[in-house]
């Protein structure tokens, strides 16, 4: 028997002025994206928005419905978007944001484990990898280099070869 370790670095930045221009940018537009969620039940407002590799900006929101399972996360809706609009185009970053109606929104938030299989995946047929930002309106913001890294031990569309 070998044991084996799995490690990965972030970053975290202690508020929007340290972050690079770039990525306070679009996380900031991810968070204005949370007025066009709909999320009359869970009353959590999710926003997300890309930077792809061509330069164009795109964004995401959770959009939910009366049959529970039928709601999609705003990140999976920005992946549809963006594979929609812009076929085969490589996301750079994606920064993802929200506003809790019934709370503070004051950390980030990481994508559900949903989201991270499609991330990947979304990764793997672009074969770039997509930069994480994820804040919350305030407070302190993590940066992942590859959104891959959120989900280690994924299937993937390799095993079905
Ligand atoms: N949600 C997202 O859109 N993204 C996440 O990363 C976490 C959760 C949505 C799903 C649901 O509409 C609401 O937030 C509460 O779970």
């Amino acid at each position: 028997m070998q044991q084996k370790e799995l490690r990965f670095s972030y970053e975290e930045y202690a508020s929007d002025s340290e972050l690079p221009k770039a990525d306070a940018e679009l996380l900031q537009l991810a968070r204005e994206a949370t007025v066009h969620a709909y999320a009359p039940y869970s009353h959590f407002r999710v926003g997300a928005a890309a930077r792809l590799v061509n330069g164009e900006i795109i964004t995401g929101t959770n959009q939910e419905n009366a049959s529970f399972p039928a709601g999609i996360c705003a990140e999976r809706t920005l992946l549809s978007t963006a594979a929609s609009l812009y076929p085969g185009v490589p996301i750079g970053t994606l920064a993802i944001s929200y506003h809790n109606e019934n709370g503070i929104s004051d950390r980030p938030i990481s994508p559900c484990g949903i989201c991270r299989q499609s991330l990947q995946e979304f990764e793997q047929r672009t074969g770039r990898p997509v930069r994480m930002v994820l804040g919350g309106e305030t407070g302190i913001i993590i940066a992942l280099e590859r959104s891959g890294l959120l989900l280690p031990f994924a299937f993937s569309a390799n095993e079905l070869k």
